[in-house]
């Protein structure tokens, strides 16, 4: 790419970060995402940094003072009223001071706090609003370890497909089955007055996620209980590697700050999670693959995940067998990386998660090969990405196979992902041994 090219792919980058901030937070795109998501959120101040630090740690500064007294980090925070989208906080009716949404979503924030704070030029000037956060985050982490795990097994589940970010996975199609649909209120969808109805979940789909968030509004959105009263209960290896990671990177950053009880604390929890992940592994796949909690049988479904896992640190050998499986998945389709492997009749190009590929994923799963050897692999991706921008421009997702933008457009995590690409990413150290 011409220098500029790059210059070029920059502006619009920050335009659209610009275009997209609303202040104190960031909007995923206008119209289908009119509110204040958590990982697009934290994804974002990482692209943030790039531009004006302080508006970065802003951005996570405003999730968090939306934290649930019992440590959850809500997946929405609804701060200004808007009827475009649907299911509104009428719906969660979570009885929050500004309400939010009652699930979670995956904690990216401990990594993203710690590249933001690592490349910081100027850290004394924001030791003590990281110490605030780093503080908070370990709080998340704590309820995602006790809540989300009840019987300890170094796993998070979740109860939402919502909560994986992956909503329409095909991993999550056979717990699913167990989720009625019956008397769930009368709804009108609103996502699909902004993108195409063919890119978005289902209606059977929507049913099912209302069905749940029903349920768990009956219940009073106690945490203490949801997760044995879930008919959907999943351990993802991408929202465990992700979480593991991030306690791996919390634990470094409390370490720095002199927190020292915390930076013990997040160790233990990643090294856990990483001997726990390894149950999640299937040598017949070649990856990671989802458990079903409530069968505690593994879900037959190799999705984009599993691959994910590369993200914390897994053993190299592991490592090694993902590098073989995006391989296989490259020699599939056109463009890295699909969210589901396109030799499994399942596989739909550009409907939301079963199939297209997203740069927030792409970006993770080159970070965590980079840092096993794996630059190679990485610098594909990195490649991949860079030529899904020119090709579709900053959309949310891309059909794998032709690279059409799909989902919503200016979107805002993409192009903190872009800035980051630009910035020719980074292979950073990892952080246990
Ligand atoms: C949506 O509404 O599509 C979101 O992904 C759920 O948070």
């Amino acid at each position: 790419m011409t220098p500029e090219e790059r210059t070029r792919l920059a502006g619009l980058a920050s335009e659209i970060l610009r275009e997209n901030d609303r202040g104190t937070y960031t909007v995923p795109t206008k119209g289908l995402y009119p509110f204040q998501w958590n990982w697009d959120s934290c994804l974002t101040a990482i692209g943030f940094a790039a531009l004006d630090e302080d508006r970065a740690w802003l951005e996570m500064e405003t999730l968090f003072e939306h934290q649930w007294p019992d440590g959850m980090v809500p997946h929405i925070v609804f701060h200004q009223q808007d009827d475009g989208y649907f299911p509104g906080p009428e719906v969660w009716q979570t009885g929050r001071p500004v309400p939010t949404s009652g699930i979670t979503q995956p904690p990216v924030a401990g990594f993203a706090a710690r590249r933001i704070f690592d490349r910081s030029p100027d850290k004394t000037r924001f030791t003590e609003r990281v110490r605030g956060l780093v503080r908070k985050i370990d709080r998340w982490h704590d309820f995602l370890y006790s809540a989300r795990d009840p019987q300890g097994e170094g796993l998070a589940a979740i109860i939402h497909p919502w909560e994986a970010g992956r909503d329409n996975s095909i991993d999550w199609d056979d717990p699913f089955e167990r989720v009625p649909t019956e008397g769930i209120a009368p709804y009108q969808r609103r996502d699909v007055n902004h993108a195409d109805p063919a890119h978005r979940p289902t209606k059977e789909q929507y049913d099912r996620y209302l069905w749940l968030l029903e349920h768990f509004r009956r219940h009073g959105w106690n945490n203490a209980i949801l997760h044995d009263l879930s008919p959907f209960r999943v351990v993802d290896p991408g929202f465990n590697a992700i979480l593991i990671r991030s306690c791996a990177d919390l634990a470094e950053l409390a370490q720095a700050l002199g927190e020292l009880e915390i930076a013990r604390s997040n160790r233990q929890r990643a090294e856990k999670g990483l001997s726990a992940i390894e149950r999640l592994w299937s040598d017949s796949h070649g990856q990671y693959l989802c458990l079903d909690r409530v069968t505690s049988k593994p879900i037959d479904s190799a999705s984009v995940g599993g691959v994910l896992a590369v993200f914390a640190a897994v053993p190299e050998n592991r490592a090694q067998a993902i590098g073989n499986r995006i391989r296989a998945l490259g020699s599939r389709c056109r463009y890295l990386l699909p969210s589901h492997d396109p030799a499994d009749p399942r596989f739909d190009a550009k409907r939301y998660w079963r199939g297209p590929a997203w740069l927030i994923v792409n970006y993770m799963i080159a970070d965590g090969l980079a840092a096993v050897g794996g630059a190679e692999m990485a610098e594909s991706i990195r490649a991949s990405s860079l030529a899904l921008i020119k090709k579709g421009g900053f959309a949310e997702y891309y059909d794998p196979i032709t690279g059409e933008a799909c989902g919503g457009g200016r979107f805002t995590w993409t192009a903190a992902m872009v800035l980051e690409l630009l910035n020719g990413g980074e292979a950073p150290e990892r952080t246990l041994a």
